[in-house]
C-alpha cells in the first residue's frame, strides 16, 4: 500500500532523510520511532504528498506520488487521512466546521450529506453532540479526537498519525490508541503512526521501524524490537540518555552498557 525507496530530503543543505526505504502492506500498522528532529514528521509529509523529495520514490497503491502535480495529487490525498502533530484545528471554527472543512470546500457534496458524514465521523471518535464547541473549549484528548474525525471524513484507506498521544494523560492516550486500533480493525485502513510513546508503539504497532540518521535503522515486530541488541535501539526504547548510560555502566561512550541492559 505504501512503498518508499531511497527517499532523500535536505533543508537548506542540511540532510534530514538520507535514503529511507520503508513499506507498509494493506491493513498493516507500522509505527515509526526515532529521536526528536530526526525527520519523522518530514517522512509523513512526503507520504501525504505535502512535501516533494530531492530524490527517491513514494508510491501509494502502486502510484508514484513524487512526479504528480498538485491537481493530480488531490484524488490520492483523499485516500490518505492525516492526524497532524498537535491536531492542527482551526481555532475560529467550531467542531462541525473543522470536521466538515474539506467537504465544504469541495462543493460537490450536498448539505445533508455533509451533516451525515460529520455525524458519522464524530460517532467513530465518540464526539457526538459536541459540534458547536470551539477547539478552545476542548481538552487535549478531545482535540485529538476532532482532528481524527476530520482526518477520516473522506473514509481514507491510509491513516497517518503524527504523535497522536503526546501530551495526553495515560488513560486518554490509551483511548486514542484504541481508536487507532478501531480504525484498523473495523475499517481496514493501513496505518502509519509516528510516536515517542513506547507504550503506544507496542500496543498499536504490528511492526515498528526506527528512523535514525536519515535512514531506517531497524524494523521488526514489537517483540523483535525489544530484543534488538543495537545499543541505539535499546537506549531509545528504554529512554536511557547517554549521561545515564555512563553513570550506570561507566561506558564512557562505549555502547556495550546498553547491550548489558538488553540482556537483563
Ligand atoms: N519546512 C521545513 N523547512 C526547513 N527545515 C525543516 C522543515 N521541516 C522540517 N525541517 C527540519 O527537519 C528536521 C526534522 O524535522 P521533523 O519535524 O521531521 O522532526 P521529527 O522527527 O518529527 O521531530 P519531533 O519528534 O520533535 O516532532 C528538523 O531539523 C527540522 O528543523
Ligand atoms: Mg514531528
Amino acid at each position: 500500500m505504501i512503498e518508499i525507496s531511497r527517499l532523500c530530503k535536505s533543508f537548506k543543505g542540511v540532510p534530514v532523510l538520507q535514503g529511507v526505504d520503508l513499506e507498509a502492506a494493506e491493513s498493516e500498522r507500522l509505527v515509526i520511532i526515532g529521536g526528536s528532529g530526526c525527520g519523522k514528521s518530514v517522512l509523513l509529509r512526503h507520504i501525504a504528498g505535502l512535501l516533494k523529495p530531492d530524490s527517491g520514490s513514494v508510491k501509494i497503491d502502486g502510484q508514484e506520488l513524487t512526479t504528480l502535480s498538485e491537481r493530480e495529487l488531490n484524488p490520492i490525498r483523499k485516500k490518505i487521512g492525516v492526524l497532524f502533530q498537535g491536531a492542527a484545528l482551526f481555532d475560529s471554527l467550531d467542531v462541525f466546521h473543522n470536521v466538515a472543512f474539506s467537504l465544504l470546500e469541495e462543493r460537490s457534496v450536498n448539505e445533508s450529506e455533509i451533516r451525515d458524514r460529520v455525524e458519522e465521523a464524530l460517532d467513530v471518535v465518540g464526539m457526538n453532540g459536541q459540534e458547536h464547541k470551539k477547539p478552545g473549549e476542548l481538552s487535549g484528548g478531545m482535540r485529538k479526537r476532532v482532528g481524527l474525525a476530520r482526518a477520516i471524513i473522506h473514509r481514507p484507506r491510509i491513516m497517518l498519525y503524527d504523535e497522536p498521544t503526546t501530551g495526553l494523560d495515560p488513560q486518554i492516550a490509551d483511548s486514542i490508541n484504541r481508536l487507532i486500533l478501531k480504525m484498523s480493525n473495523h475499517f481496514h485502513v493501513t496505518s502509519m503512526v509516528v510516536t515517542h510513546d513506547m507504550v503506544s508503539a507496542y500496543l498499536v504497532g504490528s511492526r515498528i521501524a526506527m528512523l535514525h540518521q536519515g535512514k531506517i535503522l531497524v524494523s521488526g515486530s514489537p517483540d523483535e524490537i525489544q530484543r534488538n541488541i543495537n545499543p541505539v535501539v535499546q537506549h531509545f526504547i528504554r529512554g536511557i540518555s547517554e549521561e545515564r548510560d555512563q553513570e550506570l555502566f561507566g561506558t564512557n561512550g562505549n555502547p556495550s552498557g546498553a547491550t548489558q541492559v538488553a540482556k537483563d
